[in-house]
């Protein structure tokens, strides 16, 4: 195995690799974990070892660490990491879009990818993003800045006004839905379009569930 040979392990240390791996599948599905996660509970101490085999300078850690995080800023507090919008995703939401002049916020916007499209798209409207981890931030910024009917706004997005924007999109995770879903009720106003990717509200039943490619479905609800 190209493993072995690259680290010369010894048959001791297998046996203890696959004792971790059996334990870490067995934690794995006492958590409910999703089954993609699986594998990476497993291969996660095996990597570690291998990797230790090249003696890399300290830095670099130190740099896939924080490069790491300035992508991925959001997942320890909000518990959510950046993934994007698929380009079936990204038509599902212009199709959901009332006619004429209105203003879009992206809550989160991670790369600005669907905000360029509808922008492109939809000349008359307004389209905003807000996000708060700094390399999607730059890069979203990069992207649109040429753009003049779209703005990305470095913020938390719990600190955004929702009552100026007739559409509110978010492609969140599970964990920030509840609040969030208070937060648009007492701010949006009537006829405003709450439009989550994938995430559900608890308790709250969408007015219209758009079924989009892959894993991907937004979920609507009409203020
Ligand atoms: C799953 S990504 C979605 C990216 C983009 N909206 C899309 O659909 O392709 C979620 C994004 O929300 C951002 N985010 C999470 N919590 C946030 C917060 N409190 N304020 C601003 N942005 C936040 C993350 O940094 C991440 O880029």
């Amino acid at each position: 195995m190209l493993l072995s040979r690259l680290a010369g392990w010894q048959p001791e240390l297998w046996a203890l690799l696959a004792l971790h791996g059996g334990l870490a599948l067995l934690w794995s599905a006492w958590l409910k974990l999703p089954r993609w996660w699986w594998p990476f509970q497993v291969l996660a101490l095996p990597a570690a070892l291998a990797l230790l085999r090249f003696e890399l300078p300290p830095w670099v850690f130190l740099l896939v660490f924080l490069l790491l995080l300035l992508v991925y800023w959001n997942a320890g507090g909000d518990r959510v990491p950046l993934y994007l919008s698929s380009r079936a995703t990204w038509a599902a939401v212009e199709g959901l879009l009332p006619a004429g002049p209105l203003a879009f916020v992206d809550l989160g916007c991670g790369l600005g990818g669907l905000l360029g499209y509808l922008a492109g798209r939809r000349p008359e409207a307004r389209f905003c993003g807000v996000e708060s981890a700094p390399l999607p931030l730059l890069i979203s910024w990069l992207r649109l800045r040429g753009r003049p009917n779209c703005q990305v706004r470095r913020a938390d997005l719990w600190q955004v006004e929702l009552s100026e924007f007739q559409v509110v999109y978010c492609f969140l995770s599970p964990e920030p839905m509840a609040e969030l879903w208070r937060k648009a009720r007492a701010e949006l106003r009537p006829g405003a379009l709450f439009i989550s990717n994938s995430f559900a509200v608890p308790g709250a039943a969408p007015d219209l569930s758009v079924k989009v490619g892959g894993r991907q479905r937004l979920l609507v609800w009409r203020m």
